[in-house]
């Protein structure tokens, strides 16, 4: 049977490239009222975004900060704050956060060391001017765990979707250098170190167990599917990939995927896996004001399309009608350099 669900999950996945510029007040889509998630990650705020006014133009539902929102590298807080304030004071991304609710995660740079995870001293320190970059109250119960993972949850008349972000920066075991440096990484042997640490699989062991959602997001910095570059990737730690799949598979969670940035490139990577109940996608939205532009290609067996490696914003609208969320990679003007929809 799960043989017959996932072949035809394959069978629904439609895959298009087109250039044309989406209406989102046309009348399918307002008929439809998909909600509608906008992300991005890399961000440098002294670059120019071209994308704030985009998605205000879309209408979001929710705005998620996929990473390296800031980039602060840095153990100064001073510093940190500073570069905080100036992004708060992006005249375009005070319109959108006037009128969209901001969630997310960080990366390396925002978290404040590149390629940095648990041995960075200063990630009490930085967690706390995340928190409050992000608007999270000073009496939040986030305030005392250590870690920025959080889940949030959207009720709509025909549906919930419910978007959990995950901290793929406080718990990290340092990764391990290539010592013939064909690349920047290599793997840890199986069951040596961990992307999450045990206190945050347990959490998401509960969220997605509890979760009654008919889409769950998974917000994740690094990619997970792609683990071949050599660069950072859940890859990096091959037992802890295969902990999520299972864990995805067991938790009976609907409509699971991930989002993930990080690489200055945008793929669609989607897996199959007998555990899984459908077939998995990893939207890796990455670069909105710098990309890969030497990119010359990378292995990658679960990819679907094309690499696109220029400034873009990620898109993905959840049909509760038809049980189905679209991912779109989107350009200047809200331009769609790909999409591919996936049934649930
Ligand atoms: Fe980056």
């Amino acid at each position: 049977m799960k043989k017959f669900i996932s072949f035809l999950c394959t069978a629904l996945l439609l895959m298009s490239c087109k250039s044309v510029r989406v209406d989102e007040n046309s009348g399918n889509l307002q008929a439809g009222k998909p909600f509608r998630v906008a992300f991005g990650s890399c961000n440098r705020t002294e670059m120019e975004n071209r994308f704030w006014d985009d998605i205000l133009v879309m209408k979001p539902d929710l705005w998620i900060w996929g990473g390296d929102n800031i980039y602060a590298d840095t153990d100064d807080m001073e510093k940190m704050r500073q570069m905080y304030r100036a992004q708060l004071n992006v005249p375009a991304y005070r319109d959108l956060i006037a009128e969209v609710p901001v969630i997310g995660t960080w990366d390396d740079h925002d978290y404040g060391l590149n390629d940095g995870g648990a041995d960075f001293t200063a990630r009490a320190e930085s967690q706390r001017e995340f928190l409050n970059f992000m608007g999270v109250p000073v009496d939040s119960p986030r305030r005392e765990r250590e870690g920025i993972y959080t889940s949030h949850t959207y009720t709509r008349p025909k549906g919930k979707v419910r978007v959990i972000v995950l901290d793929t920066r406080y718990f990290r075991t340092p990764l391990k250098k290539d010592p013939n440096r064909e690349k920047r990484y290599i793997p840890h042997k199986p069951g040596e170190g961990t992307v999450l640490g045990e206190a945050q699989w347990a959490w998401l062991e509960r969220e997605l167990g509890e979760s009654d959602a008919d889409f769950n997001i998974l917000v994740s910095s690094i990619q997970v599917l792609s683990g071949e570059h050599g660069f950072e990737t859940w890859g990096n730690f091959p037992h802890e990939v295969q902990r999520l799949i299972r864990l995805i598979g067991a938790s009976g969670a609907q409509g699971v995927f991930i989002l993930s940035g990080d690489r200055h490139i945008s793929e669609f990577s989607r897996m199959e896996a007998p555990t899984l109940p459908c077939t998995l996608v990893d939207f890796t939205s990455s670069g909105l004001t710098h990309a890969y532009q030497n990119f010359r290609g990378e292995p990658n067996p679960y990819r679907l399309g094309e690499v696109v490696a220029r400034e873009s914003f990620g898109a993905v609208l959840l049909d509760f009608n038809k049980r189905e969320a679209t991912f779109q990679m989107r350009g200047d003007g809200n331009e769609v350099l790909q999409e591919v929809t996936q049934k649930y």
